[in-house]
């Protein structure tokens, strides 16, 4: 089993519902934050993170995502018939050559630990990264990078985690960890969405993970459970039984994507430090009045 993570899995084959009907007929991935997809932020993060092999796990109204990381033979002639050279080197080079980008179908959408059972025969015997698209995570380094250097020190599944406030425990996914090093803790236990009384911390799980093969072995076993879905949360929870599980607090700023304040506060932050049109949007965000409702 080769010990670095070359391979990364994104899930993108939810349903998409808080975002109707906007996600009814084009994926919630592909939801821009003022000029990029989600799911082109989140290949960027892995990019970073040394991964090379990119298994998009995709359902129905997905294929703009195939799209967008393809090439793009019409749009590339017209932009160098119009002399927009910029823009065509910057088409061009989106991604790094060397990259793969291999789609596998989720034929339902039976929970997200099932979807990462669909990329197994791709994945194969070596650790591998999963980030969900919809959570936008700002990070220096990049957050999964930050998780590859705990992983190539401690070669066991990292979970990305963050403090939430214990009224919204019911939607997270909850651990409860001891402390085993700064910014790490040893996962005891995993709850999928306790209510805040029934919650056994306020250590709540975020779309970043790093996972070693064996999490497909437990999936397998796993019977649906909250929501009738095959949860990632359950397979996780078999896999605490036989190996050590770490939770990571990543250093970064988290937006919420799936939810429509959180994508809101990621197109004004993000908008507020974008090089070409943040120093604009600030001064209108300070000089904004609402007009008088009629
Ligand atoms: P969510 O819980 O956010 O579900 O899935 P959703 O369907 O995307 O969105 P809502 O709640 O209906 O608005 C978390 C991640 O898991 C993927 C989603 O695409 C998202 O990235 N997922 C979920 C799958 O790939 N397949 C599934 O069966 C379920």
């Amino acid at each position: 089993m080769t010990n670095r993570v070359r391979k990364a899995v994104f899930p993108v084959a939810g349903l998409g519902t808080r975002f109707l009907p906007a996600t009814k007929a084009s994926p919630k991935e592909m939801m821009p934050v003022v000029d990029k997809p989600l799911i082109q932020y989140a290949v960027e993060e892995a990019i970073a993170a040394g991964v090379t092999d990119m298994i998009f796990v995709t359902g129905r109204t997905k294929r703009a995502i195939e799209d967008h990381f393809d090439k793009a033979y019409e749009l590339e002639s017209e932009l160098a018939l119009r002399n927009k050279t910029e823009m065509l080197s910057f088409v061009q080079n989106m991604l790094p050559k060397q990259l793969n980008c291999i789609y596998i179908r989720q034929p339902e959408a039976l929970g997200l630990g099932h979807a990462i059972l669909c990329a197994r025969p791709v994945v194969g015997d070596e650790p591998f990264a999963v980030l969900l698209a919809d959570d936008l995570l700002d990070g220096r380094p990049p957050v999964m990078k930050q998780m590859a250097g705990v992983y190539d020190y401690y070669h066991c599944s990292i979970i990305g985690v963050l403090d939430v406030p214990r009224s919204e425990t019911g939607s997270y996914g909850i651990v409860r960890a001891s402390p085993v090093a700064e910014h790490l803790e040893r996962i005891e236990a995993i709850m999928e969405k306790p209510a805040p009384e029934q919650a056994p911390s306020t250590l709540g799980v975020v779309g970043r993970y790093i996972l070693t093969p064996s999490i497909f072995r437990h999936l397998e076993r796993v019977t649906p459970g909250s929501g009738g879905e095959i949860q990632l949360t359950d397979g996780i929870a078999s896999m605490l039984r036989e190996e050590q599980v770490l939770a990571y607090r990543y250093r970064g700023i988290r937006y919420d994507c799936g939810s429509k304040l959180g994508y809101l506060r990621a197109t004004v932050e993000l908008g507020r430090r974008h090089p070409e049109v943040g120093d604009d949007f600030t001064d209108y965000l300070k000089n904004l009045t609402l007009p008088e409702q009629t």
